[in-house]
């Protein structure tokens, strides 16, 4: 099973995804909330670029969320932003969900190209990896960056799903990327809350007092849920 990883969403645009198994990983925050939201019982994401697609989609399913962020804040006239904390239960049980996001949903869109795209995070990286085994196909995993820049939690949350699969005992082809994330990966493995802390983009959240989801995001394995995009649509398939 060969395994590659693409740093940023300009990197995905020229790898061939056609046959593979893609996982877009936006750990901070938008693949953990997504995350958080199926395990509180969301029905959907349907993830989109802009704000002004976002607001198009919903004002013709008016029963559909409008969720999402710039610059971590949520947006006016939103129902949701992006912090896990506002995905509970009562709000998102059984509900649609449009949503946009800075960086992950564009590394979506990116995806789609993939036989099969998985939704990956730190929650869930042991059934992910297990699904991904089960899938059979080589792998590529798409970080969503920082502006179509390199972020450091995205490529250690990849480094983190080529680690487990080794463990797991699985033979690996590794890319140099994949490579280098998982030895990214193997030098904050025991404290991937603290490398979170002290990402950019965590450093920026903890700034705008949204610590608690950081420290949520860094929940390694706290969930079974592995959440695919096909058709437009991020859905739980079992
Ligand atoms: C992103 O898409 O860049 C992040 O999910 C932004 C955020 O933390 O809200």
């Amino acid at each position: 099973m060969k395994i590659d990883l693409a740093f940023t969403p300009d990197e995905l645009e020229k790898k061939k995804l056609a046959g593979k198994s893609v996982v877009v990983i936006d750990a901070l925050r938008a693949t953990t909330t997504m995350t958080v939201a199926f395990e509180n019982g969301a029905a959907a994401f349907i993830p989109v670029k802009t704000v002004e697609e976002a607001r198009e989609v919903v004002a013709r399913n008016p029963d559909y969320l409008l969720a999402g962020e710039r610059r971590a804040m949520p947006l006016e006239g939103f129902h949701l932003g992006n912090s896990p904390r506002d995905y509970r239960p009562e709000k998102v049980r059984g509900k649609t969900i449009v949503m946009t996001t800075t960086n992950g949903t564009r590394a979506l869109v990116a995806a789609r190209g993939g036989a099969e795209v998985f939704i990956g995070s730190f929650l869930n990286l042991g059934s992910l990896c297990r699904r991904l085994v089960e899938s059979g196909r080589d792998i590529l995993i798409a970080c969503s960056g920082e502006k179509g820049l390199f972020c450091l939690e995205d490529t250690v949350c990849g480094g983190a799903i080529v680690g487990r699969l080794e463990k797991m005992g699985i033979p690996l082809t590794q890319t140099d990327a994949a490579h280098a994330a998982k030895i990214l990966y193997e030098h904050c493995e025991n404290d991937v809350h603290g490398m979170l802390c002290s990402c950019e983009w965590g450093v920026y959240l903890e700034g705008l007092g949204l610590g608690k989801d950081v420290h949520i995001c860094a929940e390694i394995d706290s969930s079974e849920v592995v959440p695919v995009y096909r058709e437009g649509r991020i859905i739980l398939d079992r």
